[in-house]
């Protein structure tokens, strides 16, 4: 286990925010929102729960003259938001953002990408776990096949959005894919990133026997292809890279599991009930919704927001070798969006 020094703790400075538009999605991928516990029943947040566009917008300028340079839409499923793009269009505008990206599982992406490219979105990360339909209608728990999601690439592409493809790698479930989903996105000239399971909120019965390490799906590339490191893009990338030799594909690997990246995490994640999360594995969020219903002012809400930064000691990635997957309380991924 790596203990955060002083100087780790300074050199976290928040340059990522996170936002969590809905906390619902179309699929029920069993790693992260098991149909069995996410079932009819399941009480998603009501609508009036939600942040306004309006007041994303100003949470995210505060953000933004915080520091942040990156924001990433997430979910649930962020498509499932009505007018997304409206939220879109109000975030690119802000000054001093630097990107603007969207976590999506990428079946509705047909229906909106271009809507989105135009409100001013970069990029999209689409998720695709198996090119094998039976497996995959068997991952996303809606028997949803891998067709519609093939649809939201090429649609998020021909828009002119950069796309890049997330494998969530999980042990005797989709471990027989990793050659062929390298194959696949390398002829369609995609950035991939496999994803190391991890234990991210408490429903997805997690186990460390089903990690697929780095080193093990690297050990499986090396078989088929030359691979090259390519140095980080920036302070905190979270995936490790490599090109394919003599291209400029690259494929890269989130280890959370297995070299965890605690020491230059810059990540902030807003709920989309308005709670500022400090980590993606610490279960208690500081409310900022009231603060901005409550008639703050921006300086006083921005005053706050600084002093939950400062305070933040979040390292759960480094810890868990020690701890396995412990019984502290745990946000969801499907309400924080990853
Ligand atoms: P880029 O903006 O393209 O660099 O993408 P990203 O890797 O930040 O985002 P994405 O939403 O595609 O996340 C990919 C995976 O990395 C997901 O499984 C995330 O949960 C995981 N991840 C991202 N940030 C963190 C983090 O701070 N801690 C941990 N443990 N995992 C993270
Ligand atoms: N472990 C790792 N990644 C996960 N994701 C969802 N659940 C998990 C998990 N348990 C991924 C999604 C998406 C990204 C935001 O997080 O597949 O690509
Ligand atoms: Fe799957 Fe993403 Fe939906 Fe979770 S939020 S169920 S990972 S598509
Ligand atoms: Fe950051 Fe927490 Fe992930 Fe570590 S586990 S990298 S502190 S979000």
């Amino acid at each position: 286990m790596t203990k955060l020094g002083i100087k780790d703790q300074l050199n976290r400075p928040l340059r990522d925010l996170r936002i969590s538009v809905i906390d619902r999605c179309n699929f029920r991928c069993q790693y992260c929102m098991p149909a069995e516990i996410f079932g009819p029943n399941f009480k998603f947040l009501p609508r009036s729960e939600l942040l306004t566009y309006e007041e994303i917008e100003r949470l995210a300028k505060i953000f933004v003259q915080l520091g942040v340079e990156k924001i990433r839409l997430t979910g649930g499923e962020p498509l499932m938001r009505k007018d997304l793009h409206y939220l879109v269009k109000l975030l690119a505008n802000i000054e001093g953002l630097r990107d603007l990206g969207l976590t999506s599982n990428g079946v509705l992406m047909p229906k909106y990408a271009k809507a989105l490219k135009e409100a001013g979105l970069k990029r999209v990360n689409i998720s695709l776990d198996s090119l094998n339909d039976d497996l995959f209608r068997k991952i996303n728990g809606r028997n949803v096949s891998v067709q519609p999601v093939l649809e939201g690439i090429y649609a998020a592409r021909e828009a002119g959005l950069g796309v890049k493809i997330n494998m969530v790698v999980k042990k005797g479930l989709n471990d027989s894919e990793i050659v062929s989903m390298a194959d696949f996105c390398k002829n369609e000239q995609l950035q991939l990133r496999y994803i190391e399971y991890m234990d991210v909120g408490s429903t997805n019965g997690w186990l460390l026997r089903d990690v697929v390490t780095k080193k093990e799906i690297f050990q499986l590339l090396q078989q088929c292809y030359e691979l090259e490191e390519v140095e980080p893009a920036y302070f905190g990338e979270v995936a490790k890279c490599y090109k394919y030799k003599g291209t400029n594909i690259d494929v890269g690997f989130i280890t959370s599991v297995s070299e965890s990246f605690c020491s230059s995490c810059t990540r902030a994640r807003l709920s989309a009930n308005g709670q500022i999360f400090t980590c993606l594995f610490n279960g208690n969020g500081h409310d900022v919704r009231s603060f901005l219903r409550n008639g703050m002012s921006e300086d006083e809400i921005k005053e706050e927001i600084e002093t939950i930064w400062k305070k933040r000691k979040d390292q759960y990635s480094d810890e868990r070798s020690e701890k396995s997957s412990s019984n502290r309380k745990k946000i969801e991924m499907s309400y924080i969006g990853g």
